[in-house]
């Protein structure tokens, strides 16, 4: 029997409700314990662990992560938030979902503090052909060009003779914060502009606009090509303001760094679309490590 050897849940469909976890690490001496507690939970299908910055600066692992350094340009958009541990906490039961944040919290309260926490929601998700469409909150289709059939698999998850690295992923998560109210007064022709395909039905236009997303993100226009499997989630706050945790796996960070390179407009000076009525709260680059024999792994520490 082939045993899954990478967290099941970055493949699948998204949950109808999802709770991201976001935490420092604020006591090494206690991680190793720590890290030992939360293995035991976390499934990789309900729950989903991302490693990055200190953490995995103690990993005596050889992996393609590397923290994320923004260009100067990019510090301009897209400030540094410091983080070292994520979890994506899945579940069409909202109250499920609570309950389980609490328990994740206290798990890791000795060695981490969490630092924020974004409750996510799908929008306008219906069923075709088998598949289910998800919507941004500003009204479009999202993830319209992502890896189909196996391609999900080979974009996603790495392939290694290395046990800890085999069925590993690079996970990058930047949450943005839209502003619901310029994308109500804006007619739309203007936001179509800005993305380049239809409100109504999703198709992609001709002739876009140097500034539309889907022209600076076009994976195949990239060389070597860009591909990275999307698996974004709107989210929303008490206060009603709310954006997208955008969140994309790949084998390496290369994929991101290259597309929001171009987005930044750090090749020909022209910014993304999506900034007009966008902006980035964080960024975070993330490593997901493998499972062997239904066991989350983890090299051991430094030290
Ligand atoms: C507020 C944040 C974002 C929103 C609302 C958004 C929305 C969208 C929408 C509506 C599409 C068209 C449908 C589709 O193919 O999924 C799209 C495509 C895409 N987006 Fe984004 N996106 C966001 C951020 C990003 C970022 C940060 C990246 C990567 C750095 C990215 C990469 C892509 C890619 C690769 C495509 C497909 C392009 C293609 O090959 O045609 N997006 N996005």
């Amino acid at each position: 029997m082939n045993t899954i050897k990478y967290q099941s849940g970055i493949l699948k469909e998204l949950p109808k409700s999802a709770i991201y976890l976001f935490f420092r690490l604020t006591h090494k001496n206690k991680l190793k314990q720590v890290l030992q507690s939360l293995l035991q939970l976390v499934d990789g299908d309900s729950t989903i662990l991302g490693l990055g910055g200190k953490v995995m600066a103690l990993l005596q692992v050889n992996t393609p992560y590397h923290p994320y350094t923004p260009t100067l340009k990019a510090q301009k958009l897209t400030p540094k938030a410091d983080c070292d541990l994520v979890l994506w906490l899945r579940d069409n039961d909202q109250g499920v979902l609570t309950h389980s944040a609490r328990r994740f919290i206290k798990i890791l309260q000795d060695a981490f503090v969490c630092s924020d926490i974004a409750r996510a929601c799908t929008y306008l998700t219906h069923e075709q052909n088998g598949k289910l469409v998800n919507h941004d909150l500003s009204g479009f289709e999202d993830g319209t060009e992502n890896p189909q059939g196996d391609d999900q698999f080979n974009t996603a998850i790495i392939q290694s003779d290395d046990k800890f690295i085999d069925g590993s992923s690079c996970w990058v998560i930047q949450k943005w914060l839209h502003d619901f109210d310029w994308l109500d007064k804006a007619s739309q022709h203007a936001k179509e502009e800005l993305i380049g395909r239809s409100l109504d039905d999703n198709r992609e236009f001709e002739n876009n606009k140097p500034l539309a997303h889907i022209k600076r993100t076009a994976q195949e226009s990239f060389e070597p090509e860009a591909f990275m499997w999307r698996r974004s989630m709107p989210w929303i706050n008490d206060q009603l303001n709310g954006g997208l945790i955008f969140s994309c796996f790949a084998q390496d960070f290369y994929p991101f760094e290259v597309q929001f390179a171009r987005m930044i407009g750090e090749e020909d000076g022209i910014i993304d679309g999506l900034f007009k009525f966008s902006k980035i709260i964080s960024t975070q680059f993330l490593w997901c490590p493998p499972f062997v024999k239904g066991k989350l792994i983890l090299p051991d520490l430094v030290g």
